[in-house]
């Protein structure tokens, strides 16, 4: 399989390391390519704002991938899942017999991240008591271990993420807005699965080759329905649903099609499909009514009647998008975004 529309920020040959690969070449992507390759390089903090599973960790790896701190420690702490009397001494580390329980020494996450990438997932739980200890080791790279006076230089480089709309949560009072613009240096705001779905079909291809590998399991066809059916979710949970849903397909998969994993949307929801506006798609859906109609074009039952074309309408699209009874039915290059772009898919 080509994967020509993902991208190493890295440099480096990334076949083995699958889930780092940034795929995807729609517009909305390509945007927030281009201000990753723009902020990397600098010292900038990044903060790192979408909604679920669209990607942030992802690409906070490829801000660090991509600058001059690649090859120095990448840390990630989760603010969001560490109990709240825990946070701190995980970023700040603590002295032994700092607090009951603190039976050794610990070494916290900025001193880890020390001349690397400090990684702070779902910043926006950070509690209110802790924002002003962030903002001083932000500002002045220096901090103490809890249970010690000695203080601690750092050099760290700082991603944030959240799902959450910060800007609204200073509104509120929930997070201190000296700390909101500190973070917010640089923000880049990752786009919903369901705002680019010319992507859908390499993602697919990507995560079916992925899972191919782990499972020891071939896939030589995604037929049109089940492209069709990816290309028409809305995708509340983004990329990770996605991967979810062709992991669940291939479990399933038998003699190497890959099935449809959301049957109920077959075709309901497709008349509707915003997808169904662009180029691919619109061969894709040629494609599936010749299908179901047994390619028969003319007539009450013909497929030009049920797309709601003339029949010279129908049969000029046929041709422009190399569409024929002879061309191998139900191949994943029904919805191929754009041939001169990508390449033929091969699976
Ligand atoms: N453009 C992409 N190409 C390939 N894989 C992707 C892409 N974006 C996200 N992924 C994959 O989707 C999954 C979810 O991504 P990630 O964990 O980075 O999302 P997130 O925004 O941090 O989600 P959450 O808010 O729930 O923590 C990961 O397995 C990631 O590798
Ligand atoms: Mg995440």
């Amino acid at each position: 399989m080509q994967e020509s529309a993902s991208r190493s920020y890295s440099g480096r040959d990334q076949s083995e390391r699958a889930f780092e690969q940034i795929i995807g070449n729609s517009p909305a992507l390509e945007s927030v390519l281009d201000q990753v390759a723009q902020v990397a390089t600098t010292e900038a903090t990044v903060l790192v704002e979408g909604e679920t599973g669209t990607g942030k960790e992802l690409f906070a790896h490829a801000i660090h991938n991509a600058s001059p701190r690649c090859g120095r420690p990448f840390i990630k702490l989760n603010c969001a899942a560490i109990p709240l009397d825990l946070l701190e001494s995980e970023l700040f580390g603590h002295e032994r017999g700092a607090f009951t329980g603190a039976i050794a020494q610990k070494i916290g996450r900025f001193e880890l991240a020390d001349k690397g990438t400090l990684f702070l997932d779902e910043v926006g739980d950070m509690p209110p008591a802790l924002q002003p200890k962030l903002l001083r080791v932000l500002q002045e790279q220096e901090f103490e271990r809890l249970g010690s006076g000695r203080t601690h230089k750092v050099d760290v480089r700082l991603v944030a993420a959240t799902n959450r709309n910060l800007a609204r949560m200073v509104n509120q009072g929930t997070f201190r807005m000296d700390l909101y613009y500190r973070l917010n240096v640089f923000p880049i705001t990752l786009p919903a699965l369901r705002d680019r779905r010319e992507d859908i079909p390499a993602l697919v291809r990507h995560f079916v080759e992925v899972f191919s590998r782990r499972m020891g399991k071939q896939i030589q066809r995604i037929p049109a329905e089940t492209m069709v059916a990816f290309q028409c979710h809305s995708w509340p949970g983004n990329i990770r649903e996605l991967q979810n849903l062709v992991e669940r397909a291939m479990i399933v998969a038998q003699d190497g099609v890959l099935p449809n994993p959301l049957p109920h949307e077959r075709m309901n929801s497709f008349a509707t499909c915003p997808a169904n506006t662009s180029r691919e798609s619109e061969r894709g859906r040629i494609l599936e009514t010749l299908e179901q109609v047994g390619w028969v074009i003319a007539g009450p039952n013909g497929a030009a009647a049920r797309l709601g074309y003339k029949r010279t309408t129908l049969m000029a699209k046929m041709k422009r998008f190399g569409i024929s009874r002879s061309s191998p039915p139900e191949t994943v290059r029904v919805l191929e975004p754009d041939p001169m772009r990508r390449g033929a898919a091969q699976l």
